[in-house]
């Protein structure tokens, strides 16, 4: 049972803490190991504009400069098929709701709980409640969520199918998965072996009891100021149980 303690959560019965920096809480499983790469980020003022920040990370790479492009791309990349198609399906999910992998939270719903293991895209995501957290471990009890989401997560982390399990295991028995992904892996992220194609995610729902509909969206993502890349994304919304009127209510 975590509770509040000078640096920020403590946990009574092992007596490890967790630091709460700008409301945001550091839940990870070796905070100082993870602060000790990162702490550059954390410590970064919010209050500098774009290009004095890219100024000041200059030089060898870094975690803040690889956080700087990746907000970059996101923040430049909040319009088009996939996008509109993730914000009406997300402004209709019943709450409460997780959402993993969730960086900036660019489809602007608020009523959540995101999880990223990115500060600098966590700290400026809306959430009411922002968790720096695996997505792959995250520190909740299971069953908790009406809706759980994940948006281009699938293919950008490091077990897809855990993933897959991770989002049954947070779900309410009667709740609904939100799962966006192009499905674009990349090796140095996901190992060969646990890549899952189209084929693979649907039999891994079906697998855990679920019934889905499947979209086809494209996702425009601008890598530079003059550079778009178009990905064809797949949107699924997943639900347990067979009714085939679900859909209808998403
Ligand atoms: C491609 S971005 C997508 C961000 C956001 N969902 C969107 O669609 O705009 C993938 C995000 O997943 C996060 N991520 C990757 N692996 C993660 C993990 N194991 N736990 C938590 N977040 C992770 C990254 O930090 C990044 O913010």
């Amino acid at each position: 049972m975590l509770g509040p303690e000078p640096v920020g959560l403590g946990c009574g019965a092992c007596g490890a803490s967790f630091p709460v920096v700008d409301g945001i809480s550091l839940l990870v499983s070796d905070p100082d190991a993870w602060l000790a790469e990162e702490r550059l980020a954390v410590l970064c003022r919010h209050d500098l504009p774009g290009p004095l920040l890219e100024r000041l990370v200059r030089g060898g790479p870094n975690p803040l400069q690889r956080s700087l492009r990746r907000l970059w791309t996101y923040h430049h990349s909040r319009v088009g098929p996939l996008q509109d198609a993730v914000q009406q399906a997300i402004s209709a999910l019943p709450g409460p709701i997780l959402e993993l992998g969730a960086g900036l939270g660019a489809h602007g719903r608020a009523e959540l709980t995101a999880v990223d293991l990115d500060w600098v895209l966590l700290s400026r995501n809306p959430a009411q409640q922002r968790i720096l957290a695996d997505a792959l471990a995250p520190p909740f009890a299971p069953g908790q969520f009406a809706a759980v989401v994940a948006l281009n997560l699938l293919d950008s982390c490091r077990d897809p199918l855990g993933l897959i399990d991770v989002m049954a295991a947070q779900l309410a028995n009667d709740g609904q998965l939100l799962l966006a992904s192009p499905l674009a892996y990349e090796d140095h992220i996901t190992p060969i072996s646990a890549q899952l194609d189209q084929a693979g995610v649907e039999a891994a729902l079906s697998a855990r009891g679920f019934t889905w509909t499947v979209e086809v969206h494209d996702w425009p993502l601008r890598t530079h100021p003059r550079t778009v890349s178009v990905h064809t994304g797949l949107l699924w919304r997943a639900w347990r149980g067979g009714s085939p009127l679900r859909p209808a209510d998403v």
